[in-house]
C-alpha cells in the first residue's frame, strides 16, 4: 500500500488531492476526492482526449457537486464509477484505482 494522504485532506466533493501513480517507468497524475463520504481515485486523464481533467488544480466536481467534469469540454462523469454521463466522450470511463481509507488516511492498493 502507498499512503496517498491524509483522510481530512478529502472533503465531501471538495477539492480532489492530486497525486502520482507510478506505472513501470512512466508516472501518472491521479486524484482522489471523497463523495457521499466514501474515498474515490482515477487516473487523472479525460476518457475523451488523455489531458488532465482539472484546470484548477483538483478542481473536479461540477457545480451542483453531483458530478465529476472535465474543464476542457464538459465530460461529466459519475463520481462513484468514472463513467461518463454525457459530453464527447459518453459511455466511456476514467480508469479507476482501488484505494482504501484506513488509520486517519487514504491508501492506493498497488496492482500486482
Ligand atoms: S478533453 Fe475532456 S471532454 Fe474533451
Amino acid at each position: 500500500m502507498v499512503r496517498i494522504c491524509a483522510s481530512s485532506d478529502l472533503q465531501e466533493r471538495a477539492l480532489a488531492f492530486r497525486f502520482v501513480v507510478q506505472n513501470g517507468a512512466r508516472e501518472r497524475a491521479a486524484i482522489a476526492l471523497r463523495y457521499d463520504g466514501q474515498v474515490y481515485a482515477y487516473i487523472n486523464e479525460c476518457a475523451h482526449i488523455p489531458i488532465e481533467l482539472d484546470f484548477n488544480p483538483g478542481d473536479v466536481f461540477d457545480l451542483s457537486r453531483q458530478f465529476l467534469v472535465c474543464s476542457t469540454h464538459g465530460a461529466y462523469y459519475d463520481p462513484t464509477n468514472g463513467l461518463c454521463l454525457g459530453g464527447p466522450c459518453t459511455g466511456r470511463r476514467l480508469s479507476p484505482l482501488t484505494v482504501i481509507e484506513k488509520d486517519e488516511a487514504v491508501w492506493l492498493l498497488e496492482e500486482k
